[in-house]
């Protein structure tokens, strides 16, 4: 029977060792390139950060938010509302303070596009195309100097009673 050479012996038992770690280690570095992906922030688009409001919520904010914080846009409303001046601007004044937040909350602003920048456009061609919030806006001869139905409604009446007298 032969006997087992110590030195033998131990370069079996290094080389053991040595295919140990370097089996242990490539799987180490496979197990981190399985996992690499998932930690890498490029590769989790989905991850849910809780948001202060739900995005259709932000935009109602900053579309009524933006018509109560600017003297045009909100004399516009307040004169074409519906509802009496003290219920409309209890709408219009109750989520300006929220606003503030949300319009400079970033997560919120990426996920949901920045409905305050909207707003502000958009309420500007709103007025323009004669309506706001979605409601036409009313005539209030003497609130509103910039309105144009008064004078052609002048220009108008001037028209019907002037011409007439001119050609008889
Ligand atoms: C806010 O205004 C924008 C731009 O006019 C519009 O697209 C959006 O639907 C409005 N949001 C709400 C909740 O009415
Ligand atoms: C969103 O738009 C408003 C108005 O343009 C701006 O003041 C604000 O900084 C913007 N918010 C973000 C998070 O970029
Ligand atoms: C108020 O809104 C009108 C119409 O959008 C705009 O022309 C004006 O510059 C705004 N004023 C302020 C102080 O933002
Ligand atoms: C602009 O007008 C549309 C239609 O009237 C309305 O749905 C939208 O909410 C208005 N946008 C703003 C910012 O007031």
């Amino acid at each position: 029977m032969a006997r087992i050479n110590p030195i033998t012996s131990l370069v079996v038992f290094l080389s053991l060792s040595l295919f140990h770690i370097s089996f242990a280690s490539a799987a180490a570095i496979q197990f981190r390139t399985a996992l690499a992906p998932r930690q890498s922030p490029a590769a989790t688009p989905a991850t849910p950060v809780a948001l202060p409001v739900s995005c259709a919520d932000y935009s109602r904010i900053a579309n009524l938010s933006t018509i109560a914080l600017n003297s045009t846009l909100r004399a516009a409303f307040l004169r074409s509302s519906p509802l009496g001046t003290f219920p409309a601007v209890a709408i219009l004044d109750a989520d300006v303070p929220k606003l503030m937040d949300l319009m400079f909350d970033v997560t919120l602003n990426q996920q949901c596009g920045n409905s305050s920048a909207i707003a502000i456009v958009e309420a500007d061609r709103n007025l323009t195309a004669g309506t706001v919030a979605g409601m036409k806006i009313r005539d209030a001869p003497g609130v509103a100097p910039d309105d144009l139905s008064l004078p052609i409604l002048t220009v108008f009446l001037m028209i019907i009673t002037v011409v007439p007298s001119v050609m008889l």
